[in-house]
């Protein structure tokens, strides 16, 4: 498919580009079948670099002329490039025309077509697939765009930058001008053309500018895009508030398509969206969804600063943006939550997040460090340590430095870098030098392990009390695991915010020894040795330490706190986290021995009678105590075993939740009744906490109900279900109905799917939860193969081929890790016929198998088998080859 073969990207062999491009004048013909491309470049050579043919990529397009300052000249192809030989010294000017085919792009990477419309999506190396060009990230052009299209087919016509000039054309067409004039590279790139309309809102900015927000969507669902203009307007006040970043356009747009790879993407003032993370109604998303625009609304506007305005050198600094945008998405989240414990949940979430797909992809076949060293297809790169582990490495740097530090150092980074294309060292040296006393600028070069080096550390810490002497020592050791291409690690510089709770509760002062006097409750040990000891003074009695606050640090800690230690956290622990934290240990240990004995478990009322009290507390949040009565998930448990079972694990989980459920029978019922909302809908994070606490409360009666026969629960559930005002209800009715395996269950998903047949985003859901019911003897992989045949589904919309394939190979390890092999079997075929068609997705859902060799029998063996089968197609993908392929490494 891919010209060219498979090659080895390496970091070092980074060289600046032989030539420059300054300025391109892009015209497009559109045409579904046969767009035509005339492209008009400003070309110089680079000076620093000695002379050379230019080599400009490409790829699917065909090449119709070449003209140098006006002559044609002769050009040849090699690698899948396109090579001109003989070239003036001086700068000079360069046109190139050809063709491309957006209907036949079902990679959806380039100009592809969706739902009638033509979309792009440039990065990472998507620009190729639209014109020849220099498509790396550190060619940075100003773009003038002019697009000419059937004014009926395609009345909307959008390119980055503003609008210059537009107008009719004969024979039924029309045309738009764009200028865009910061110098971008080729990746931010975008254009549109497409029957749409928007939601418009002016706005003046702290400045006195005023700008223009523009929320483009297919006619009728206009009504969908109030929540993501809230968020586009908040993510404006908060960027300049926050870090002083001003809107630096008049025109920021904001467009929806239905069949997209990714999120979103931060095209320069033309932000392309997947509709998932646009359009809400509170009859069709849930409060989830809400959060999930809001984020990405705001990660993407970020990107304007971090990401556009200093971009990325190569593609290996992938994290210099995507790492720092993320951490900026999650403060703004956090900060638009408006209370502490709300903003803790967030960190709840988000940490959840990272153990539930950072970890395992840190300990299994791609484990790449932050800023990696090689690829074959970036693609494959945009991953959750690229993403979520370089945002924790962003954090790191925050706590390091403090917050107005942190500020100072952004600042300073915008001085130094506004743009330019750089590196992830530019950034780490820009916080360092704007904090010159920080124990960052101390360590600078020992902190950026956390870039270079792959793999989870783990932390170790022991405490020791002498009560003649009053001192409390803690000791606290690290050691970095082998990964791929990486035996030994050198340590870390590991920041670990702790306190020390008395047993009684209290928060005790801090005083380390040499210290004059106790200083706070609270305090960041920097942890830069293998091993340190720290020993704290004027110390009464006994405490516990609690250790790691706010997940100061990406690390898998073992702080070997006995049961009743964990139990005095939970009660008392004043950081939240770290209160969560207790109770997720509590579960894992009894979970962890159960899985290991082959006795069953039995839930201890020590345990029960704790979690009652969190459920029944008179002052802790809704949101907190359903994530507390959460479960670890099964794919968190696996992460904690050598040799891993998921049928053992799925049974173990289960039995626990029936027991929970049952044992606190009445106390759900309190909270189910406790938590209702009333009035109108309205996202907000206590409003929704409620909502997600009601919702656990009613799963976990109806499970109870399940295991004695009554159906009072469950016919009460599925009155709700129909009664619902809102998506967030009615879909926590409707799983808690399948999720306890109701005889309701079937009627409700009739329902459901005819109330909502026309909404694709809803019907994704539908197949979704489907495919992530907990399985039951077998039947929910049954249920989800029938459901590959239902004429909805289609393995050409991304997010449909996800709410079925993903859900139920990622996020159902049970339906999938089956004894006889149909679950791995069923996934082979999936992935060699998904990628024929989209590759880059193909790659990602084939990423499932990772972990593979972690697998207890027989599910080893018939994994290993369906990777042998993708790895024998003839004509595999370069993305796929490589995921494959690291697999069975
Ligand atoms: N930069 C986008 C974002 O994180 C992601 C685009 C990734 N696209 C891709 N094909 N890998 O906001
Ligand atoms: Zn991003």
């Amino acid at each position: 498919m891919r010209e060219g073969t498979a090659q080895l990207i390496r970091r070092e062999d980074y060289t600046a580009p032989a030539y420059w491009i300054r300025s391109v004048d892009l015209t497009f013909e559109l045409d579904p079948a046969k767009t035509l491309v005339i492209n008009r470049m400003q070309v110089e050579r680079n000076a620093d670099q000695p002379a050379q043919p230019l080599r400009l990529h490409g790829e699917d397009i065909t090449v119709t002329r070449v003209l140098v300052n006006g002559d044609s000249v002769s050009f040849r192809h090699e690698d899948g490039q396109l090579v001109i030989d003989t070239l003036p010294d001086t700068p000079f000017s360069l046109e190139i025309r050809n063709i491309c085919a957006p209907d036949k792009n079902t990679k959806l990477s380039g100009l592809y077509q969706s739902g009638g419309g033509l979309f792009t999506q440039c990065e990472a190396e998507g620009f190729r697939r639209i014109t020849y060009f220099l498509d790396r990230p550190d060619v940075m052009a100003v773009y003038t765009v002019t697009l000419r299209a059937s004014k009926a087919a395609y009345p909307v016509l959008l390119s980055n930058g503003n609008l210059v000039e537009q107008g009719e054309l004969p024979n039924g067409k029309h045309f738009a001008k764009w200028h865009d004039p910061f110098p971008k590279p080729s990746y931010l790139f975008a254009l549109v053309a497409a029957d749409l309309v928007a939601r418009e809102q002016h706005i003046r900015t702290r400045s006195g500018k005023d700008h223009l927000l523009q929320v483009y969507v297919r006619r009728g669902d206009l009504e969908k895009t109030e929540h993501a203009m809230n968020s586009l307007i908040a993510s404006v006040v908060w960027d300049e508030a926050r870090f002083k970043l001003p809107l630096d356009l008049e025109r920021f747009m904001i467009v929806a398509v239905g069949d997209f790879n990714m999120g979103a993407m931060e095209n320069k003032g033309l932000n392309i969206f997947n509709t998932k993370f646009v359009l809400a109604t509170p009859a069709t998303a849930t409060d989830v969804d809400y959060a999930g625009i809001e984020s990405v609304v705001g990660h993407e506007y970020f990107h304007n600063w971090t990401g556009n305005r200093i971009t990325c050198r190569d593609w290996f600094q992938l994290s210099l943006k995507e790492g720092l945008t993320v951490f900026r998405d999650q403060e703004f989240s956090m900060d638009m939550t408006g209370s502490a414990t709300a903003r803790a949940v967030k960190r709840i979430e988000d940490v959840r997040q990272l153990r539930q797909i950072q970890f395992p992809e840190d300990a299994g076949s791609m484990a790449h460090p932050v800023r990696p060293d090689s690829y074959v297809e970036i693609n494959n790169f945009y991953t959750a340590t690229v993403y979520e582990k370089g945002a924790e490495v962003v954090r790191m740097m925050q706590t390091l430095v403090g917050r107005d530090g942190f500020a100072r150092g952004m600042t300073l980074y915008f001085e130094r870098f506004d743009g330019q294309a750089v590196t992830c060292d530019d950034f780490a040296q820009s916080i360092a030098d704007a904090n010159p006393d920080s124990e960052l600028a101390r360590q600078l070069p020992q902190f950026k392990r956390w870039y270079s080096q792959a793999g989870t550390p783990r932390l170790a810490s022991r405490g020791r009390f002498d009560a003649p002497t009053r001192t409390y020592t803690l000791s606290l050791e690290q050691h970095g695991l082998p990964s791929p291409g990486q035996s030994e690690k050198e340590p870390y510089v590991i920041p670990v915010a702790m306190g020390l709770v008395g047993r009684d509760g209290r928060a005790i002062p801090l005083q380390l020894e040499g210290e004059a006097e106790a200083s706070g409750t609270e305090r960041v040990l920097v942890l830069n040795q293998p091993r340190n000891f720290y020993t704290f003074v004027n110390v009464d009695v006994e405490p516990v330490p609690s250790l790691l606050r706010g997940f100061s640090a990406p690390v898998v800690l073992n702080d070997h706190l006995a049961d009743a230690d964990l139990l005095v956290l939970l009660q008392h622990d004043p950081d939240p986290f770290n209160r969560w934290e207790a109770g997720q240990r509590l579960a894992l240990n009894r979970l962890l021995a159960a899985i290991g004995s082959d006795e069953p478990l039995v839930l201890d009322a020590g345990f029960t009678d704790a979690l009652r009290a969190v459920l029944r507390h008179p002052e802790l949040d809704a949101a907190f105590k359903d994530l507390t009565l959460t479960l670890p998930s099964e794919t968190y448990l696996a992460e904690q075993l050598q040799v891993v079972d998921p049928q053992k694990i799925h049974a173990a989980r289960e039995s626990m939740k029936l027991q929970l459920a049952q044992a606190l029978r009445d106390d759900w019922a309190w909270a189910f009744e406790q938590h209702q909302v009333a009035g109108g809908y309205s996202p907000d994070a206590v409003s929704a906490g409620k909502r997600s606490l009601a919702n656990l409360s009613l799963s976990m009666l109806c499970l109870a109900s399940a295991a004695d026969g009554d159906t009072v629960w469950p016919g009460r559930a599925f009155q709700r279900f129909k009664d619902a005002g809102n998506m967030t209800d009615r879909l926590g009715a409707l799983s808690a109905l399948t999720g306890s395996h109701a005889e309701l269950a079937a009627p409700a998903l009739e329902r459901f799917h005819a109330l909502f047949k026309g909404d694709a985003l809803v019907i994704d859901k539908w197949f979704a939860l489907q495919a992530t019911t907990p399985e039951k003897n077998g039947l929910v992989f049954e249920r989800a193969k029938q459901l590959l045949k239902h004429p909805d589904f289609s393995l050409k919309n991304p997010n449909r081929a996800r709410s079925l394939i993903s859900a139920l190979c990622m996020n159902n390890p049970a339906a999938f890790h089956r004894a006889d092999g149909a679950g791995h079997a069923f996934w082979a075929d999936r992935i060699v016929e998904l990628d024929g068609i989209n590759p880059q997705l193909a790659a990602r859902m084939a990423r499932v198998m990772d972990r593979w060799a972690a697998l207890a029998e027989p599910y080893r063996t018939s994994a290993h088998a369906a990777l042998q089968r993708v790895a024998a197609k003839a004509d595999l993908s370069n993305d796929v080859r490589e995921i494959i392929g690291r697999a069975l490494q």
